[in-house]
């Protein structure tokens, strides 16, 4: 199948590909998603085959506007609506109870449906021309970093999808924070775009994310995507603390050829990489995070090496992303 580039300001082609049961990459404020008809499962089942997803991690339903949750969401508390009210359209994913007619692909057979509104006017145009809520995962290969510009979906998913909205890069560049609102209190599955302390301030009862379960606990049942390998490049990924670093250290990451390194400091050691990216927040980091990965893969880079940063705001889901990604 040959994918068809289409402008950001060309989406009546893109909202045809979608409501005739083909598959589209759009740009978001988060990352780029990989949309499907969410009422189609046909449709869908080509997210799961293009991706090469594991069929038990369910997807996130994208809306135009709050008020078509109902078409996929049903017995929605007022908590919820309130979140709505106060962060929709933008980073964040509920957790709902389902509609019936929701096909059992998009949510892994589960009870639920994950829903979001995205901060993105191509976005919210492509998901209102279609007419249909747009199931969509982010538009990476499974397992491999985040795409946060249309040039890192054509490298993974080039001939396997129909279209590729080419839009600017991602601005917040980590994926939507998701929180199940069907416990009591509402907790998040996933830390994300929109930080705990702003939710905080709105809804205090929110329970903050708890890091990796243990395989088999409770938690992997609640958000199955929480168990797969994710977001890794080919190289090593190396999580340090500059400040505590050992003379042990500095020999373990001469012994790789092609080192790279990101953060907030400057490496003391920098002639022991290839490439230095100092980001001036961890806002910068957190957006460049996933392409730099890409651009490492595509230098032959053998290991990165990332600083770790306080776990507060972005940080969070910043430090999430890099454990997950790392191999050490
Ligand atoms: O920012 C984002 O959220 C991006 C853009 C494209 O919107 N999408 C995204 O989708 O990151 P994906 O498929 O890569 O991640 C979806 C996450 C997974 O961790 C999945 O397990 C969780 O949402 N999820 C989806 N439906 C769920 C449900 N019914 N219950 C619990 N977790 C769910
Ligand atoms: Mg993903």
């Amino acid at each position: 199948m040959k994918t068809h580039r289409i402008a950001g300001s060309d989406l009546v082609k893109a909202a045809q590909l979608l409501r005739s049961g083909e598959l589209v990459a759009f740009p978001t404020e988060t990352v780029y998603g990989l949309g499907a008809n969410a009422m189609d499962s046909a449709a869908v089942d080509k997210i799961f085959v293009a991706k090469g997803r594991p069929a038990d991690n369910p997807l996130i339903v994208h809306l135009a506007c709050s008020e078509e949750v109902t078409r996929v969401a049903r017995d929605i508390p007022t908590l919820a609506q309130e979140l709505m009210q106060r962060f929709w359209p933008g980073p964040l994913t509920l957790v709902l109870p389902k509609q019936k007619d929701v096909p059992n692909q998009v949510t892994a057979c589960l009870d639920t449906v994950a829903v979001r509104v995205p901060d993105h006017s191509v976005a919210l145009e492509l998901i209102r021309l279609a007419g249909v809520p747009i199931a969509a995962p982010s538009a990476n290969r499974s397992g491999r970093p985040s795409a946060t510009t249309w040039q890192a979906v054509a490298e993974d998913l080039e001939d396997r999808i129909a279209g590729i909205v080419c839009g600017p890069p991602a601005s917040l560049g980590l994926e939507s924070t998701v929180v199940d609102m069907t416990s009591i209190p509402p907790r998040v599955l996933r830390p994300g775009g929109l930080s705990i302390e702003e939710m905080h301030s709105f809804v205090p009862s929110i329970q903050p994310y708890s890091a990796l379960p243990e395989h088999g606990s409770e938690s992997l049942v609640h958000s199955p995507g929480l168990k797969h390998r994710h977001y890794q490049p080919r190289a090593a990924v190396m999580v340090v603390d500059l400040a505590s670093l050992t003379p042990s250290d500095f020999v373990l990451i001469s012994k790789f050829r092609h080192a790279h390194y990101i953060g907030l400091t400057p490496p003391t050691n920098s002639h022991a990489f290839q490439t230095v990216l100092v980001c001036k927040n961890a806002e910068e980091y957190a957006s460049k995070i996933f392409d730099f990965f890409r651009q490492a893969d595509l230098l032959q880079a053998d290991m990165v090496c990332c600083e770790c940063v306080p776990e507060v705001g972005i940080g969070v889901a910043l430090m999430d992303r890099l454990r997950r990604a790392s191999h050490f």
